[in-house]
């Protein structure tokens, strides 16, 4: 059992906070955006946590960073700056143009030795300093493909200290793709081998776990173990990779999201209000909602079309749906993003062009974030919730559509390629998101469903979300590996 004195240490590249300097030169914490965020956001305040990361920023000057670091100290957080040629060869070259499209079976990657140089150096710092403030004892939770040499390099400068009893765990927030896909990426054994230091590897469906599994057996010829039996408290058991003398557990732990804040939140003074004037203004409409952020992965090309698709099959509908996309700005630097944007203007604009009418719009498109009252808000009065993903991890909006829908039995049309559609499948529609045709009857069969039906559905999905939350995916994942701490 977990000892409320021990510390947890998450390690993660994007801190929960992203600091922002004022124009007074002081600096000011928002919250981060992602489903990574999303998932741990509950943990932090049950246990006693530290979180190390990058801040988001860069800031050159020694005394601005003491007065950054303060804002976030007093969050429980420690930034890792990072000089900003070299966060750029890490986060933008390397993590978001190299591992994400490949975790993400996007192909047409090209490798570059000098952004993989920038990711061991990252991964290195991020090692130094976490090692240098962690005690014996203390667990340590390391998240996402940004540092997966992480775990490798803290476990030598751990052991050099001679502290021993600290186990360390790994979550994946992505796909793992199959053995012949992620073989392609060169340095794929490095990387393999920088996640093996852990005790215990995390992934969101059984499919990331089994492809991994497959990797380290055929690519680096290990020996697999069977896990099941062992590990009552995961589903599935975990199981067992020998590595360098050593036992590697991995297993599929369900990622959730904390419907309680939702519900709570939809009681809001606020809220109410919010949904009162969004339901006036969509009295008469189907509303379809999209909340994604802006990223090739999300298939929100794929949404547009379809759903242009959808508007010319059915123009008896074409005045009574309305889409709502909601797209969050994301990885601004990276240039297949910043082709996607003008991408998803274009199609806009076409939509908007060829199918307003007098009574308005089909489409109405944000390229920004939208604050928690609004997302609640669109998520309570959307009759359809659309997700589109050509891969994701797991993908928590599924999840935070469904926590606001109590009694109301919108309908969760699902991408079979979303990590989610391994659990809400029975609940939802699910269509491939690459056929227009498929997404165009997976629309229709949500729009025209009749009451009985939808909240046969819902009751489905909402005893998923309601029982597999943040809380118990944090607390099932810390549990395990607190059993991997050394005694005395
Ligand atoms: N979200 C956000 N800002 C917004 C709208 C939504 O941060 O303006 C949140 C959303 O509530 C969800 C997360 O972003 O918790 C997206 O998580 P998901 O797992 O769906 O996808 P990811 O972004 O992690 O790929
Ligand atoms: C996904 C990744 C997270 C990441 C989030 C937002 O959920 O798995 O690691 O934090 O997207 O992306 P960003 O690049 O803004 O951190």
């Amino acid at each position: 059992m977990p000892d409320k004195k021990r510390r947890l240490i998450i390690v993660s590249n994007r801190l929960p906070l992203s600091l922002k300097k004022t124009d007074s030169g002081s600096y000011e914490s928002s919250l981060s955006s992602g489903g990574l965020v999303t998932a741990l956001s509950g943990i932090s305040s049950s246990t006693n946590v530290r979180w190390f990361g990058w801040p988001g920023t860069n800031v050159e000057d020694e005394e601005e960073r003491k007065t950054a670091q303060k804002a976030l100290n007093d969050k429980d957080a420690v930034g890792i700056f990072l000089d900003e040629k070299l966060a750029h060869a890490h986060y933008n070259e390397f993590s978001n143009g190299i591992a994400w499209p490949i975790l993400h079976y996007h192909s047409g990657v090209s490798f570059n030795e000098d952004a993989w140089k920038a990711y061991q150096k990252v991964n290195t710092i991020f090692a130094d300093t976490v090692a240098a403030s962690i005690q014996d004892g203390d667990l340590v939770w390391v998240h996402d493909y940004h540092l997966l040499l992480f775990p490798q390099y803290l476990r030598e400068r751990l052991e050099a200290a001679g502290k021993k009893r600290v186990p360390i765990g790994f979550t994946l927030h992505t796909p793992f793709p199959a053995e012949d896909f992620w073989r392609a990426l060169p340095v794929q054994k490095e990387l393999l081998r920088g996640v093996l230091a852990c005790d215990l590897v995390g992934f969101h469906t059984d499919e990331y776990k089994r492809n991994f599994i497959e990797c380290c057996s055929r690519g680096l010829e290990l020996e697999v173990k069977d896990g099941h039996g062992h590990d009552p408290e995961v589903e599935g058991g975990c199981d067992e990779i020998v590595y360098g003398g050593q036992t590697v557990h991995t297993g599929t732990f369900i990622v959730g999201i904390d419907p309680q804040k939702f519900m709570d939140g939809l009681q809001g003074e606020g809220v109410r209000a919010r949904v009162d004037e969004l339901e006036d203004m969509y009295k008469r409409k189907i509303v379809i909602l999209g909340v994604d952020r802006l990223d090739y992965t999300k298939g929100l090309v794929q949404k547009l079309q379809g759903y242009e698709h959808f508007l010319a099959e059915h123009p008896e509908l074409k005045s009574r749906v309305t889409l709502i996309q909601v797209a969050i700005p994301s990885r601004e630097d990276v240039k297949e993003y910043q082709e996607l944007e003008k991408e998803l203007s274009q199609l806009v604009g076409k939509i908007t062009g060829e199918h307003s009418t007098p009574d308005g719009s089909p489409i109405v498109y944000m390229h920004h974030s939208v604050p928690f009252t609004d997302l609640t808000a669109l998520y309570r009065i959307a009759d359809v919730c659309l997700i589109t993903s050509r891969r994701d991890g797991m993908n928590l909006v599924a999840a935070e559509y469904v926590a606001c829908q109590k009694d109301r039995y919108g309908v969760l049309v699902l991408s079979e390629l979303a990590g989610a559609a391994a659990f809400m499948g029975k609940g939802s529609i699910t269509f491939n998101p690459s056929s227009a045709q498929q997404l165009s009857d997976a629309v229709y069969q949500a729009a025209t469903m009749g009451v009985e039906e939808k909240k046969r559905r819902y009751e489905e999905l909402e005893e998923f979300v309601t029982t597999n939350t943040s809380a118990k995916w944090g607390e099932t994942f810390t549990n395990v590996l607190w059993g991997f701490a050394k005694e005395d």
